[in-house]
């Protein structure tokens, strides 16, 4: 197994490069699915999501072929013949769930794994379910696996309106209804940039979608979709992560570029959050320039979906309030069991308790280098940055959740002035203990 080595205290000198967008990237590649012939998607991060994502959907059919040089993958989709997302491949990655969608649109008929619970907690996908029985699947549960057929002539089309809001059931149900039989509604929709990248791209394949970007999406299906090139958008989590690593590691009154960004894909609870920190911003084409301020102010945040402030950066927001003189909370709305990184934050020193879905962090106190462990992908990186601004050495284990979401982050943080390199470990070797 890998993990990162962090001797701390480095200033983070910039400028970081943000990769295409992981969770734009899988419903793009879903949606080639879709077309028969070969649609090549441009700007595709090299990370182990992208790679599982390949081999789910070369199962079914596809020949997929992805150069992580060039950052683009081609999906042939000529020939979808087994409809089927198997566990083995599922429960790696959850957003393999986008095959019901996709081979439902597609083949008629799918076999899909159920994704089951993730590192922090469940994560139903009750709606994905229940929205394609709304646009006419014929759904049941075989032994963890989710079986739907289409009547005669595919999915009818329909109404569904979901609560909450989700990013993952708009994807899935986009895919469905696109060539359904009928129109169809999906009320509550996701807004988030993903959802309309992924949806402006099945528009130019030919689906006919109007609403993207609202809560009402109306969809008229039409007979088949057509292959497509895609560029892909960038990813705005990495943009995120990358102000506020400059935000808490970058020397006060510094500047540090972030380039090759989508700003308005931040939202405005995240630049206002930001704004309030006291850090000096300036949002240019694709390059946001961050100067750390002198005295950083504690500020609370409240994850909300698009466009309030994502619950993919509470985890990172939450070592920034370590650094501040104060008390600030963070309060997960999505998620309310998302704070598995919590306990390790405690191991470096960091002085933050979490009673339900707030943390609460008392900033000030010494951040000191020790080992800690990767949880998920949000909670790693958080774990990264924690390290570079303790006193000492952090060793970041199980680094794996953090290469299914941050290209190169290791070289990325070298160049711009921080001291991390990966090393191999043995996770069941004996401990030398000493005595
Ligand atoms: C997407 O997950 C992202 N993943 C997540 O990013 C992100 O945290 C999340 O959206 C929220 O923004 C991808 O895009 C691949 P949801 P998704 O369905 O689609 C509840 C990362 O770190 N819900 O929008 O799975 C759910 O429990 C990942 O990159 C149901 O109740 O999230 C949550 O409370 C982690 N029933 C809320 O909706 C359902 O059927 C929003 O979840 C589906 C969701």
């Amino acid at each position: 197994m890998d993990k990162l080595v962090i001797h701390g205290g480095q200033p983070l000198e910039g400028p970081l490069r943000v990769s295409g967008s992981k969770n734009t990237a899988l419903p793009l590649m879903a949606a080639a699915v879709l077309a028969d012939g070969k649609t090549t998607i441009t700007n595709v991060p090299n990370l182990r999501d992208v790679t599982t994502f390949s081999k789910v959907i070369q199962v079914a059919g596809p020949n997929v072929q992805f150069d992580p040089d060039a950052h683009t993958v081609s999906i042939d989709a000529t020939t979808v013949d087994h409809p089927v997302a198997p566990y083995e491949l599922v429960k790696k990655m959850r957003a393999s769930f986008y095959m019901l969608g996709a081979l439902l649109g597609r083949c008629g008929e799918a076999k899909v794994s159920l994704p089951g619970g993730c590192a922090w907690g469940p994560r139903p996908v009750d709606l994905h379910i229940k929205g394609m029985r709304e646009f006419g699947a014929e759904i049941e549960l075989d032994e963890g696996y989710v079986i739907a057929r289409t009547p005669k002539g595919g999915l009818r089309g329909g109404s569904f309106r979901m609560e909450p809001s989700s990013v993952g059931a708009t994807v899935n149900l986009l895919l469905g209804a696109v060539t359904a039989a009928g129109p169809s509604k999906i009320e509550n929709a996701a807004m988030e940039p993903d959802v309309v990248a992924f949806g402006e791209a099945l528009k130019e394949m030919g689906a006919q979608i109007s609403g993207l970007g609202t809560r009402t999406i109306e969809i008229q299906g039409v007979d088949q979709l057509d292959p497509v090139d895609v560029r892909n958008t960038p990813d705005r989590i990495e943009l995120g992560t990358y102000m506020l690593m400059a935000l808490t590691a970058g020397a006060p009154g510094a500047s540090i570029d972030v380039t090759h960004g989508n700003h308005h894909h931040l939202g405005h609870a995240f630049k206002e959050a930001v704004d309030a920190t006291g850090a000096d911003v300036l949002y240019d084409d694709d390059t946001v320039t961050l100067t750390p301020p002198e005295t950083p102010e504690p500020v609370s945040i409240q994850t909300a979906t698009y466009p309030g402030f994502p619950t993919d950066l509470q985890a990172q927001w939450t070592v920034y309030l370590a650094l501040c003189d104060g008390t600030a909370t963070v309060t997960d709305t999505i998620y309310d069991d998302r704070f598995k990184h919590v306990p390790e934050l405690q191991r470096l020193g960091i002085d933050v308790a979490v009673k339900g879905n707030t943390a609460t962090v008392r900033g000030g106190e010494p951040i000191k280098g020790a080992k800690v462990m990767s949880t998920d992908l949000r909670a790693s990186v958080s774990l990264v940055m924690a390290g570079m601004v303790a006193d000492g050495t952090t060793d970041v284990l199980r680094v794996y959740h953090l290469d299914r979401g941050y290209e190169d982050l290791e070289q990325k943080l070298q160049d711009a002035g921080i001291d991390i390199h990966r090393e191999e470990y043995d996770e069941f070797a004996e401990p030398e203990l000493e005595r």
